[in-house]
């Protein structure tokens, strides 16, 4: 009987071995992100549900509310739900390099709530009146000590009009901005075209009309007076080259 010597070539089979180890490696791996994705969504409501628990932005002292209306704010107070906010961010598909700002932030849910449902880098509340301030510094300071933090991105609060804060790295401005004056309106959109293009902003109440500032999507969804608030957003052009 004739036998052959030659040796056998195994290195095919082990590529193929490998390949398959590997694919299946990373779909197990792809479907518990998925998996853990959803988890910490639904997690999250009832982790902030907690932190919050006895921590409110509404009732606060006369003289902020006067200050508040001042400044081209007003005192009453409203919030965005939990499923609303979900709702913004995944329709704005956040990624990790988007730099947020909640204008006028009352106690920092929202910003709280990007920084624990995506890996967004930043993720900042502005606020004017220094009662809701110090509470979402309170909710911060429980987030901390939770261990709910993530310590190599960004989450914070800051203390000051909206009009004189730097936002300049952002990438998406939320802000509820109903009860916002014209004026104040008009100075936000004066700052707003000093950014850079690309910029996406979601706000309740309809910007100040201007060719740069393009209103890309309209839709209702509920806040804590409305099961179904308008909430715009517009996306801001790059200026005409000469
Ligand atoms: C309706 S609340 C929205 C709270 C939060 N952004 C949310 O959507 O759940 C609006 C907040 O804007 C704040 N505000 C009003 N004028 C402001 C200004 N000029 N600078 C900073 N914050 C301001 C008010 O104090 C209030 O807390």
């Amino acid at each position: 009987m004739a036998s052959s010597n030659k040796p056998v070539n195994n290195f095919p089979k082990l590529f193929v071995v490998l390949g398959l180890a590997l694919s299946i490696f990373f779909a197990v791996r792809f479907a518990r992100q998925q998996k853990e994705c959803k988890l910490q969504r639904e997690a999250c409501i009832e982790k902030l549900e907690g932190i919050y628990t006895d921590i409110s932005g509404f009732g606060i002292s006369e003289i902020e509310r006067n200050y508040i209306t001042a400044q081209g704010g007003s005192h009453t107070y409203g919030e965005i739900i939990y499923p609303s906010m979900e709702a913004v961010i995944n329709r704005l598909e956040v990624k990790k390099e988007d730099v947020f700002y909640d204008l006028g932030s009352g106690v920092g849910k929202f910003p709280a709530w990007v920084h624990l449902t995506t890996d967004i880098k930043k993720s900042v509340g502005i606020e004017l009146s220094e009662t809701r301030y110090e509470k979402s510094m309170q909710a911060l300071g429980r987030l901390e000590e939770a261990g709910l933090l993530n310590k190599s991105r960004t989450l914070s609060c800051v203390h000051g009009d909206i009009t004189e804060v730097d936002f300049s790295d952002a990438t998406i401005i939320f802000m509820c901005a109903t009860c916002f004056s014209e004026p104040l309106l008009q100075k936000l959109v004066d700052i707003f075209l000093e950014l850079t293009p690309g910029l996406r902003i979601v706000t309740l109440k309809k910007l100040p009309e201007h060719p740069r500032l393009v209103l890309i999507k309209e839709e209702a969804l509920a806040t804590s007076w409305s099961k179904g608030s308008p909430f715009r957003y517009y996306e801001l052009l790059a200026p005409p080259t000469a």
